[in-house]
Protein backbone atom coordinates (compact mmCIF):
# COMPACT_ATOMS: atom_id res chain seq x y z
CA UNK A 1 0.00 0.00 0.00
CA UNK A 2 1.30 3.34 -0.93
CA UNK A 3 2.47 5.63 1.59
CA UNK A 4 0.41 8.86 1.88
CA UNK A 5 1.66 12.20 4.34
CA UNK A 6 -1.28 14.21 5.88
CA UNK A 7 -1.68 16.53 8.41
CA UNK A 8 -1.76 15.68 11.99
CA UNK A 9 -5.09 15.86 13.86
CA UNK A 10 -6.05 16.03 17.16
CA UNK A 11 -7.39 12.37 17.04
CA UNK A 12 -4.05 11.15 16.22
CA UNK A 13 -2.86 12.30 19.76
CA UNK A 14 -2.99 8.81 21.42
CA UNK A 15 -1.29 7.07 18.59
CA UNK A 16 1.57 9.67 18.05
CA UNK A 17 2.17 9.41 21.74
CA UNK A 18 2.27 5.48 21.80
CA UNK A 19 4.52 5.85 18.83
CA UNK A 20 7.23 8.35 20.15
CA UNK A 21 7.19 7.08 23.45
CA UNK A 22 7.98 3.28 21.73
CA UNK A 23 10.98 5.18 19.82
CA UNK A 24 12.36 7.50 22.33
CA UNK A 25 11.34 4.92 25.60
CA UNK A 26 9.77 7.25 26.76
CA UNK A 27 6.36 7.08 29.13
CA UNK A 28 4.14 10.20 28.58
CA UNK A 29 0.72 10.02 28.75
CA UNK A 30 -1.69 11.42 26.60
CA UNK A 31 -3.21 13.33 29.55
CA UNK A 32 0.38 14.89 30.07
CA UNK A 33 1.24 15.52 25.76
CA UNK A 34 -2.30 16.90 25.78
CA UNK A 35 -1.96 19.41 28.49
CA UNK A 36 1.44 20.54 27.60
CA UNK A 37 -0.45 20.72 24.06
CA UNK A 38 -2.85 23.27 25.33
CA UNK A 39 0.21 25.21 27.48
CA UNK A 40 1.74 25.94 24.04
CA UNK A 41 2.18 29.48 23.58
CA UNK A 42 0.63 29.91 19.99
CA UNK A 43 3.00 32.36 18.71
CA UNK A 44 5.65 30.00 18.84
CA UNK A 45 5.98 27.38 15.51
CA UNK A 46 4.64 24.10 16.09
CA UNK A 47 3.40 21.36 13.17
CA UNK A 48 3.10 18.40 12.67
CA UNK A 49 2.10 15.81 9.83
CA UNK A 50 1.70 11.55 9.84
CA UNK A 51 1.45 8.57 8.18
CA UNK A 52 -1.09 5.76 8.97
CA UNK A 53 -3.67 6.13 11.82
CA UNK A 54 -4.47 4.70 14.85
CA UNK A 55 -2.39 1.58 15.83
CA UNK A 56 -1.38 1.98 11.74
CA UNK A 57 0.35 4.79 13.06
CA UNK A 58 3.89 4.25 10.77
CA UNK A 59 5.56 7.82 11.58
CA UNK A 60 5.69 11.21 11.81
CA UNK A 61 7.05 14.73 11.99
CA UNK A 62 7.09 17.35 14.59
CA UNK A 63 8.20 20.97 13.36
CA UNK A 64 8.53 23.19 16.27
CA UNK A 65 9.94 26.30 18.09
CA UNK A 66 12.26 24.47 20.86
CA UNK A 67 13.84 27.49 22.95
CA UNK A 68 17.40 25.79 23.42
CA UNK A 69 17.87 26.28 19.47
CA UNK A 70 19.71 28.91 17.74
CA UNK A 71 17.74 31.76 16.86
CA UNK A 72 16.07 31.29 13.50
CA UNK A 73 16.12 27.46 13.96
CA UNK A 74 13.20 25.25 14.17
CA UNK A 75 13.28 21.49 16.14
CA UNK A 76 13.00 19.11 13.38
CA UNK A 77 11.65 15.31 15.20
CA UNK A 78 11.44 13.10 12.06
CA UNK A 79 10.56 9.30 13.08
CA UNK A 80 9.33 5.72 11.70
CA UNK A 81 8.27 2.97 13.67
CA UNK A 82 10.61 0.64 13.50
CA UNK A 83 9.32 -2.34 11.91
CA UNK A 84 8.18 0.35 8.95
CA UNK A 85 11.97 1.30 8.55
CA UNK A 86 14.02 1.12 5.00
CA UNK A 87 11.05 1.69 3.05
CA UNK A 88 10.72 5.16 2.38
CA UNK A 89 8.30 6.55 5.44
CA UNK A 90 11.44 8.63 6.46
CA UNK A 91 11.93 10.43 2.91
CA UNK A 92 8.25 11.09 2.68
CA UNK A 93 8.12 13.20 5.90
CA UNK A 94 11.21 14.53 5.05
CA UNK A 95 10.02 16.19 1.91
CA UNK A 96 7.47 17.40 3.96
CA UNK A 97 9.66 18.87 6.55
CA UNK A 98 12.09 20.58 3.49
CA UNK A 99 9.22 22.01 2.38
CA UNK A 100 7.92 23.43 5.09
CA UNK A 101 11.03 24.68 6.43
CA UNK A 102 11.69 26.59 2.89
CA UNK A 103 8.26 28.20 3.11
CA UNK A 104 8.53 29.73 6.76
CA UNK A 105 11.88 30.69 6.16
CA UNK A 106 13.77 28.50 8.75
CA UNK A 107 17.48 29.40 9.17
CA UNK A 108 18.06 26.25 10.08
CA UNK A 109 17.08 22.91 11.45
CA UNK A 110 18.07 20.98 14.79
CA UNK A 111 17.58 17.24 15.61
CA UNK A 112 17.73 14.99 18.14
CA UNK A 113 19.24 11.05 18.00
CA UNK A 114 19.88 8.45 20.34
CA UNK A 115 23.57 8.02 20.45
CA UNK A 116 22.66 4.33 20.48
CA UNK A 117 21.16 4.64 16.79
CA UNK A 118 23.31 4.49 14.26
CA UNK A 119 21.37 3.85 11.71
CA UNK A 120 19.63 7.43 11.81
CA UNK A 121 22.26 9.37 12.71
CA UNK A 122 23.57 8.07 9.18
CA UNK A 123 20.32 8.92 7.91
CA UNK A 124 20.36 12.78 9.52
CA UNK A 125 23.50 12.58 8.02
CA UNK A 126 22.87 12.17 4.54
CA UNK A 127 20.20 14.58 5.12
CA UNK A 128 23.35 17.51 5.67
CA UNK A 129 23.14 17.37 9.93
CA UNK A 130 26.33 17.61 11.91
CA UNK A 131 27.03 16.90 15.09
CA UNK A 132 26.23 19.41 17.32
CA UNK A 133 26.92 18.62 20.74
CA UNK A 134 26.39 15.37 22.89
CA UNK A 135 23.88 15.51 25.93
CA UNK A 136 23.12 12.66 28.35
CA UNK A 137 20.49 12.18 31.71
CA UNK A 138 21.95 11.46 34.60
CA UNK A 139 19.27 9.92 37.31
CA UNK A 140 19.87 10.01 40.87
CA UNK A 141 17.72 7.29 43.03
CA UNK A 142 16.53 9.61 45.82
CA UNK A 143 15.60 6.60 47.80
CA UNK A 144 19.37 4.75 48.22
CA UNK A 145 20.29 8.93 48.02
CA UNK A 146 22.61 9.12 51.91
CA UNK A 147 23.57 13.20 52.39
CA UNK A 148 25.95 12.32 55.00
CA UNK A 149 28.91 12.01 52.95
CA UNK A 150 28.24 15.71 51.70
CA UNK A 151 27.22 17.46 54.84
CA UNK A 152 31.38 18.74 55.24
CA UNK A 153 30.26 20.48 51.53
CA UNK A 154 27.59 22.42 52.94
CA UNK A 155 29.13 23.09 56.33
CA UNK A 156 32.50 24.31 53.96
CA UNK A 157 29.42 26.62 52.28
CA UNK A 158 28.22 27.92 55.51
CA UNK A 159 31.29 28.80 56.80
CA UNK A 160 31.53 31.44 54.18
CA UNK A 161 28.77 33.24 55.14
CA UNK A 162 26.74 31.47 52.36
CA UNK A 163 23.14 30.96 53.17
CA UNK A 164 20.72 28.48 51.29
CA UNK A 165 17.12 29.73 50.94
CA UNK A 166 13.81 29.61 48.28
CA UNK A 167 11.35 31.97 46.64
CA UNK A 168 8.85 30.84 48.89
CA UNK A 169 6.87 33.82 50.05
CA UNK A 170 8.83 36.30 47.12
CA UNK A 171 6.96 39.38 45.61
CA UNK A 172 6.35 39.89 42.22
CA UNK A 173 9.97 42.13 42.14
CA UNK A 174 11.43 39.48 43.68
CA UNK A 175 10.35 36.56 41.16
CA UNK A 176 11.17 38.83 38.22
CA UNK A 177 14.50 39.78 39.55
CA UNK A 178 15.31 35.37 39.76
CA UNK A 179 14.02 35.22 36.40
CA UNK A 180 16.64 37.23 35.23
CA UNK A 181 18.79 35.70 37.29
CA UNK A 182 18.02 32.75 35.91
CA UNK A 183 18.24 34.05 32.28
CA UNK A 184 21.22 35.57 32.25
CA UNK A 185 23.26 32.13 34.21
CA UNK A 186 21.25 30.18 31.06
CA UNK A 187 23.50 32.20 28.76
CA UNK A 188 26.68 31.03 30.85
CA UNK A 189 26.07 27.22 29.99
CA UNK A 190 27.36 25.22 27.27
CA UNK A 191 24.09 25.03 25.93
CA UNK A 192 22.99 28.78 25.62
CA UNK A 193 26.12 30.12 24.92
CA UNK A 194 26.19 33.07 22.14
CA UNK A 195 22.49 32.57 22.04
CA UNK A 196 20.46 35.89 23.08
CA UNK A 197 19.37 36.04 26.53
CA UNK A 198 15.65 34.30 26.56
CA UNK A 199 13.16 36.66 27.73
CA UNK A 200 11.53 36.55 31.26
CA UNK A 201 8.19 35.01 30.09
CA UNK A 202 10.12 31.69 28.54
CA UNK A 203 12.38 31.14 31.87
CA UNK A 204 8.51 31.84 33.39
CA UNK A 205 7.39 28.58 31.65
CA UNK A 206 10.63 26.40 31.76
CA UNK A 207 10.52 27.00 35.55
CA UNK A 208 7.04 25.60 35.62
CA UNK A 209 5.37 29.07 37.39
CA UNK A 210 2.62 29.24 34.66
CA UNK A 211 1.05 25.98 35.47
CA UNK A 212 2.71 23.92 38.65
CA UNK A 213 4.79 26.86 40.53
CA UNK A 214 6.83 25.33 43.46
CA UNK A 215 8.86 28.18 44.25
CA UNK A 216 10.81 26.62 47.41
CA UNK A 217 11.90 24.24 44.33
CA UNK A 218 14.14 27.71 42.96
CA UNK A 219 16.69 27.42 45.42
CA UNK A 220 19.25 30.50 45.98
CA UNK A 221 22.75 30.51 47.97
CA UNK A 222 23.45 33.94 49.21
CA UNK A 223 26.34 35.97 50.58
CA UNK A 224 26.66 37.55 53.12
CA UNK A 225 25.68 41.06 51.67
CA UNK A 226 22.26 39.52 50.54
CA UNK A 227 24.09 38.90 46.91
CA UNK A 228 22.97 36.23 44.73
CA UNK A 229 25.64 33.72 43.67
CA UNK A 230 23.80 30.08 42.70
CA UNK A 231 20.45 28.62 42.45
CA UNK A 232 19.17 26.14 41.22
CA UNK A 233 16.12 24.92 39.88
CA UNK A 234 13.67 21.83 40.24
CA UNK A 235 10.09 20.97 38.47
CA UNK A 236 8.17 17.89 38.30
CA UNK A 237 7.29 15.66 35.55
CA UNK A 238 4.93 13.17 37.18
CA UNK A 239 7.18 11.60 39.93
CA UNK A 240 10.11 12.73 38.42
CA UNK A 241 12.42 15.61 40.25
CA UNK A 242 13.64 17.29 37.17
CA UNK A 243 16.96 19.41 37.88
CA UNK A 244 16.68 22.17 34.97
CA UNK A 245 19.31 24.07 36.15
CA UNK A 246 22.14 24.64 38.31
CA UNK A 247 24.40 27.58 38.42
CA UNK A 248 26.81 29.82 40.05
CA UNK A 249 27.56 33.45 39.28
CA UNK A 250 31.14 33.75 37.43
CA UNK A 251 32.23 35.68 40.39
CA UNK A 252 31.35 32.98 42.54
CA UNK A 253 32.67 30.04 40.69
CA UNK A 254 35.04 27.25 42.69
CA UNK A 255 33.76 27.95 45.75
CA UNK A 256 32.13 25.23 46.18
CA UNK A 257 28.61 25.95 45.99
CA UNK A 258 27.05 23.65 43.03
CA UNK A 259 26.70 20.76 45.49
CA UNK A 260 25.55 21.93 48.53
CA UNK A 261 22.84 23.80 46.17
CA UNK A 262 22.07 20.66 44.75
CA UNK A 263 21.99 18.85 48.22
CA UNK A 264 18.55 21.42 49.31
CA UNK A 265 16.98 20.17 46.01
CA UNK A 266 17.89 16.96 46.57
CA UNK A 267 16.11 17.67 50.21
CA UNK A 268 13.18 18.92 48.97
CA UNK A 269 12.61 16.47 46.04
CA UNK A 270 12.61 13.18 48.85
CA UNK A 271 10.28 15.41 51.22
CA UNK A 272 7.82 15.75 47.99
CA UNK A 273 8.16 12.16 48.20
CA UNK A 274 10.00 11.91 44.34
CA UNK A 275 12.51 8.71 44.32
CA UNK A 276 14.41 10.04 41.05
CA UNK A 277 15.83 12.58 40.22
CA UNK A 278 16.80 13.55 36.79
CA UNK A 279 19.03 16.32 34.94
CA UNK A 280 20.13 16.73 31.50
CA UNK A 281 23.92 17.46 30.76
CA UNK A 282 26.12 18.64 27.79
CA UNK A 283 28.83 16.11 27.37
CA UNK A 284 31.56 19.41 27.86
CA UNK A 285 30.43 20.52 31.01
CA UNK A 286 33.09 18.82 32.92
CA UNK A 287 32.44 21.02 36.73
CA UNK A 288 28.75 20.17 36.31
CA UNK A 289 29.53 16.04 34.99
CA UNK A 290 31.88 16.13 38.52
CA UNK A 291 29.61 17.53 41.01
CA UNK A 292 26.88 14.45 39.66
CA UNK A 293 29.26 11.82 39.44
CA UNK A 294 29.86 12.41 43.14
CA UNK A 295 26.58 12.89 44.26
CA UNK A 296 25.55 9.33 42.54
CA UNK A 297 24.04 10.11 39.54
CA UNK A 298 24.08 7.52 37.49
CA UNK A 299 24.28 7.85 33.29
CA UNK A 300 21.95 7.48 30.76
CA UNK A 301 22.22 6.39 26.99
CA UNK A 302 22.47 10.07 25.15
CA UNK A 303 21.19 12.43 22.41
CA UNK A 304 23.11 14.11 19.85
CA UNK A 305 22.32 17.16 18.50
CA UNK A 306 22.58 17.30 15.25
CA UNK A 307 22.17 21.15 13.23
CA UNK A 308 21.70 21.82 9.47
CA UNK A 309 21.98 25.34 8.48
CA UNK A 310 19.60 26.64 5.71
CA UNK A 311 20.65 29.88 5.13
CA UNK A 312 23.45 31.94 6.12
CA UNK A 313 23.10 34.82 8.02
CA UNK A 314 23.66 38.53 5.90
CA UNK A 315 25.77 41.07 8.18
CA UNK A 316 29.07 40.88 9.86
C1 LIG B 1 15.65 8.15 10.81
C2 LIG B 1 14.30 7.48 10.49
C3 LIG B 1 13.22 8.54 10.56
C4 LIG B 1 14.36 6.91 9.06
O1 LIG B 1 13.10 6.38 8.71
P1 LIG B 1 12.91 5.35 7.48
O2 LIG B 1 11.46 5.25 7.21
O3 LIG B 1 13.69 4.12 7.71
O4 LIG B 1 13.57 6.20 6.33
P2 LIG B 1 13.64 5.77 4.80
O5 LIG B 1 13.06 4.43 4.59
O6 LIG B 1 13.07 6.86 4.00
O7 LIG B 1 15.19 5.77 4.63
C5 LIG B 1 16.03 4.76 5.19
C6 LIG B 1 16.88 4.13 4.11
O8 LIG B 1 16.18 3.04 3.58
C7 LIG B 1 16.44 2.95 2.19
N1 LIG B 1 15.18 3.07 1.43
C8 LIG B 1 14.37 4.14 1.34
N2 LIG B 1 13.30 3.87 0.59
C9 LIG B 1 13.42 2.62 0.22
C10 LIG B 1 12.62 1.76 -0.56
N3 LIG B 1 11.46 2.16 -1.09
N4 LIG B 1 13.05 0.53 -0.71
C11 LIG B 1 14.20 0.10 -0.19
N5 LIG B 1 15.00 0.86 0.56
C12 LIG B 1 14.61 2.10 0.76
C13 LIG B 1 17.41 4.05 1.84
O9 LIG B 1 18.74 3.59 1.95
C14 LIG B 1 17.10 5.04 2.90
O10 LIG B 1 18.10 5.96 3.21
P3 LIG B 1 18.27 7.28 2.28
O11 LIG B 1 16.91 7.84 1.99
O12 LIG B 1 19.08 8.20 3.10
O13 LIG B 1 18.98 6.81 1.05
C15 LIG B 1 14.01 6.30 11.47
O14 LIG B 1 15.12 5.46 11.52
C16 LIG B 1 13.66 6.72 12.89
O15 LIG B 1 12.48 6.89 13.21
N6 LIG B 1 14.65 6.89 13.79
C17 LIG B 1 14.39 7.35 15.16
C18 LIG B 1 14.11 8.85 15.22
C19 LIG B 1 15.30 9.66 14.70
O16 LIG B 1 16.41 9.50 15.20
N7 LIG B 1 15.09 10.52 13.69
C20 LIG B 1 16.18 11.17 12.98
C21 LIG B 1 16.31 12.62 13.04
S1 LIG B 1 14.95 13.65 13.15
Amino acid sequence: MKSVVRGYTAADAPAWVALSNLILGRSVTVESFQAEEARRNPTQFSRRWVVGEGEELRGGVHFYFFPFDPPGFLHASVFVHPEARGRGIGRLLWAVLEEAAREVGAAGLVADVLDTDPASIAWAGRRGFRQHAHRFASELDLKAFDETPHLPALARAEAQGVMFTDLRGADDATVERYLGFVADRATETPDLAGHPRWPLSQVHALLHLDHDPRPDWLILAVGPEGEWLGTTAMVRYRDLAYNELTATHPQARGRGLALPLKLHAIRRAREAGLTVMRTNNHSSNAPMLAVNRRLGFQTRPGRYELHLPLRTTSGA
